[in-house]
């Protein structure tokens, strides 16, 4: 995690440093640790006043400032977990690529130990350059990371490649940089979201589950390094970066997707809501109004969990219960009826837990041990039943 961390940020002479503010504030916001050191050509775009206000530190710039107490451009990589450069120029690369430490910033990043991040930012044509793209391929090669850079509009008015990658993207990154890499190694699928069961051509029933505790899970998995597999329902779009989202609508397509992936999984975690009830006929045309009430069948649908539960090997099965009434026995008769490891139980009557809800309120219910555990973020009930397969 980003809190405490020291983040030694270098922001190199593009129109973008005034976007590097709002990143310092992000940052700031997370308990991080920051030193700022800006390319003269920086301080052109933006007032080293600006970025020690928001930082909160003081902006280095000046090479043969006095050396008496600290040689800074040492001293400050000494200080720092990581080093970050947005953005980071054409220029800038260029002088990284071939060692060429005519500023501080790249004095600095010549002395750096620890991993360099750079965040590009740049016109289109100056970043497909050869030279510009010879450099960063140069960089990578001696371990420099990079966040690419966004397609969009750009100072220059014109669309294309170059834009530097959102602030909260760039704040994301660093959150998963810092994430202990416990799952690596681990397949994980998730299941998110509701499933549908059609009707007719037009009809489906289905349930309100909004997915996000689902996807925070596949998410939290992915930061930790896991090799992660989501399978979701149809629910509003999530941000995801870097996971294999398998969407599905039926129950049957739920249950395949997963079974497609199970035999070489470590985990399954059952967050969707799968739809209970399916209809006994579904039509292929749209069933018309006949003045008389509508009569139909329902049958049960497969029970997805179970049938893992029962198929698991060497897999860790988890499921939820979402209950109302006899959380306890009832989850824990889920946990035997389905042969799952693990049920997360939580109170739908309970202000913070449920449907569409940022936080939750669960407890963890296995073979002989329940844990309750107080109403917590879903991020945060993510990171503990991630616990459970490490
Ligand atoms: N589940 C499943 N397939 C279903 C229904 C539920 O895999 N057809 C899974 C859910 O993903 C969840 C767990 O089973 O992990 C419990 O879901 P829940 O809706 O609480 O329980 P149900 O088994 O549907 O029982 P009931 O609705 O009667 O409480």
């Amino acid at each position: 995690m980003i809190e405490n961390k020291n983040i030694l940020l270098g922001v190199s002479g593009g129109i973008a440093s005034y976007k590097v503010l709002d990143l310092c504030s992000r940052l700031k916001k997370k308990n991080a640790n920051l030193q700022v050191i800006m390319t003269p050509a920086a301080t052109e775009f933006v007032s080293p006043l600006s970025f020690e206000t928001m930082a909160k530190c003081k902006v280095y710039m000046d090479m043969w400032e006095g050396h008496h107490e600290s040689v800074h451009h040492i001293d400050l990589p000494k200080w720092a977990d990581v080093m970050l450069i947005a953005p980071a120029t054409a220029s800038t690369i260029g002088k990284m690529a071939n060692g060429i430490a005519d500023n501080f910033l790249i004095a600095s990043y010549l002395a750096c130990e620890k991993d360099v991040i750079i965040a590009p930012s740049m016109n289109t044509q100056m970043l497909l350059n050869p030279a510009t793209q010879k450099n960063i391929e140069i960089l990578k090669s001696y371990g420099v990371k990079v966040i690419a850079p966004e397609s969009g509009i750009l100072a220059c008015n014109t669309v294309g490649d170059g834009r530097l990658e959102e602030p909260k993207n760039i704040v994301e990154y660093l959150e998963e940089y810092f994430t202990n890499k416990d799952l690596k190694g681990k397949k994980v699928i998730v299941s998110a979201g509701p499933t549908i069961e059609p009707i007719d051509f037009v009809r489906y029933v289905s349930n309100h589950s909004s997915g996000k505790m689902g996807y925070n899970i596949a998410n939290e998995a992915k930061k930790r390094g896991a090799d992660v597999v989501l399978v979701s329902g149809p629910v509003k779009p999530f941000a995801i970066k870097g996971i294999n989202r398998i969407e599905v609508k039926t129950n049957e397509e739920m249950k395949n997707a997963i079974d497609e992936n199970f035999d070489n999984a470590d985990a399954l975690i059952m967050a969707a809501a799968p739809v209970d009830y399916k209809s006994s006929i579904v039509s292929d045309h749209k069933i018309k109004k006949s003045g008389q009430n509508l009569k139909m069948e329902f049958v049960e649908n497969t029970d997805i969990l179970k049938y893992f539960g029962n198929k698991k090997t060497k897999q860790k099965v988890i499921g939820f219960a979402a209950e109302t009434d006899d959380l306890i026995e009832n989850a824990s008769a889920k946990l035997k009826k389905k042969n799952a490891d693990y049920i997360i139980a939580n109170d739908l009557t309970k202000a913070g837990a449920g449907f569409n809800m940022d936080t939750n309120i669960a407890s963890i219910i296995s073979k002989d041990n329940i844990k309750n555990l107080e109403k917590m973020s879903k991020t945060e009930l993510a990171n503990q039943i991630l616990d459970l397969i490490r």
